[in-house]
């Protein structure tokens, strides 16, 4: 059996290193791509980004470095998987009109407080937050509001912290001003990590030692956990500071043109977009979750539930998202893309993801992968994916780029390349691969496959691929 899955993995590499050839004049190492620009540090103090870091998101510097080195023509920037509206904002500074779409309440909540924030709070509304920073209200003595929770997010704070939460969203149902409900309710979102026992994980959400889950066994300790007052009147601070002295952060243009309109659709991507017309925009700049197992439901659990969102809802959006969880079902993907058929031979005919999604059932069999939902994952990311492409394939105007940042993977001892894949399922569906534009930083796997297999670089990259 060994001797099997030895000669296994010995044709999956050279079906790799076949792939590799064939992309062989597009994989470049791009000096510039640093780890900085595509990742979420590049925005961490930047004004507007820093009131809350979404580490899932990518640097506005990004954008503005791709809209200008492809001298992209003015018209509308599409980012099918939003985030907190990077694409969006960026463009729109540089004039472009932009349209996204994001599944998850926490994004959606982020992008839409931005632009009430940015273009839509007048002089007495900021006065309002002003006094409220000052005076504090909450602190008076009203009644606490009852938090709404998930499982997973009882317990999530100390108890002076719960109640203070609660007496200011009482304090806030009293104000008679919804602009400034809804940024006071965004100021509180963002610090709530900050004053809880949790911490964010990729996979889940971490538990301090001091919330007394894990029965005297946890040891991990999250460091300082500010207290309830002090991190919002903090974070109050830095918002007022930017609403009142706009900076754009942007690093490459010195001027600003007209800004540009930004849309958000609310929902899944698999969704919203069949019903965007064809040919519509002039440029993609995305990046979708990858395919690491990354649960956003859980790590995003104490905003969604300060959002109202309850068990079912969390459970419903997990299933919508595009799969990269173990729980992930397959979703009935011909209902969604009129071409199907095409775009399913086009990702039942990839021969690399085939060998790969035929190891991983092995190692399923013989009880060798951590978790039996990996191979079911990884075969509906790609095949997701395939729809997405195709979709975004056909909104995107002739000689549109589509941008595309995201990670390669590795499970059970095998590399996934999901940058030659996923370029190999465009160039199926039509695309030109101009480039596959590797970070030049490389970062290794995950502890426990570090472990097992020893330390192998995984390519960061942003894929570069044109409509002719
Ligand atoms: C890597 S993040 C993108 C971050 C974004 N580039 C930014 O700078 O904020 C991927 C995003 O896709 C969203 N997402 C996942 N599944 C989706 C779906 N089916 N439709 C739309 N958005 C989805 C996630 O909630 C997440 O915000």
């Amino acid at each position: 059996m060994t001797l099997l899955l030895n000669n296994h993995i010995e044709i999956i590499i050279d079906c790799h290193r076949a792939f590799e050839n064939h992309f062989s004049d597009v994989l470049k190492v791009a000096p510039s791509l640093t780890r900085k620009i595509v990742s979420y540090q590049g925005n961490k103090n930047e004004p507007f980004y820093r009131w809350y870091k979404y580490k899932e998101a990518f640097s506005s510097s990004l954008v503005e470095y791709l809209l200008f080195k492809y001298n992209i023509p003015k018209g509308t920037v599409f980012d099918p998987f939003a985030g907190i509206g990077t694409t969006l904002f960026t463009s729109s500074l540089l004039g472009y009109d932009s349209e996204g779409i994001e599944l998850l309440p926490v994004g959606q909540e982020i992008i839409f407080n931005r632009i009430l924030a940015q273009f839509d709070m007048k002089e007495s509304d900021i006065n309002i937050l002003e006094k409220w920073k000052n005076e504090t209200p909450w602190n008076s003595g009203i009644n606490p509001q009852k938090l709404n929770y998930l499982r997973i997010t009882q317990g999530a704070y100390p108890k002076t912290t719960e109640r203070r939460i609660g007496q200011y969203l009482a304090e806030l149902g009293r104000l008679n001003n919804d602009k400034v409900a809804k940024i006071l309710l965004f100021a509180l979102m963002c610090i709530l990590e900050s004053v809880s026992y949790t911490r964010k994980d990729g996979q889940y959400l971490r538990w301090d030692y001091r919330s007394g889950r894990g029965n005297g066994q946890n040891t991990f300790d999250k460091g300082k956990i500010l207290s309830f007052n002090k991190a919002i009147k903090q974070k109050l601070e830095q918002i007022i500071y930017d609403i009142k002295n706009p900076r754009t952060g942007l690093l490459f243009s010195e001027e600003l043109t007209s800004i540009g309109t930004i849309k958000v659709h609310r929902g899944s991507c698999l969704d919203i977009l069949p019903q965007i017309d064809s040919n519509k925009f002039k440029t993609i700049i995305t990046s979708p979750p990858y395919c690491n197992r990354y649960d956003y439901t859980r790590t995003y659990a104490l905003e969604h539930a300060l959002l109202g969102i309850n068990e079912v809802e969390l459970s419903n959006l997990r299933q919508t998202m595009l799969s990269c969880t173990v729980e992930n079902k397959p979703k009935k993907l011909y209902d969604i893309c009129v071409n199907y058929s095409k775009v399913d031979k086009i990702f039942e005919n990839q021969k690399l993801l085939n060998l790969i999604l035929d190891y991983l059932e092995k190692q399923k069999i013989d009880k060798k992968l951590n978790n039996n939902g990996i191979p079911r994952m990884i075969r509906g990311y790609f095949n997701e994916m395939a729809v997405v492409i195709s979709e975004c394939f056909r909104v995107l105007g002739n000689n549109g780029y589509m941008f595309m940042v995201n990670d390669n993977v590795r499970y059970a001892g095998v590399c996934i390349p999901v940058d030659l894949i996923l370029s190999k399922i465009a160039e199926d569906i039509g695309f030109e691969i101009v480039n596959i534009l590797i970070s030049p930083q490389n970062k290794g796997n995950s502890s426990q496959q570090m472990g097992d297999y020893g330390r192998k670089a995984m390519r960061k990259c942003v894929y570069v691929w044109r409509k002719p």
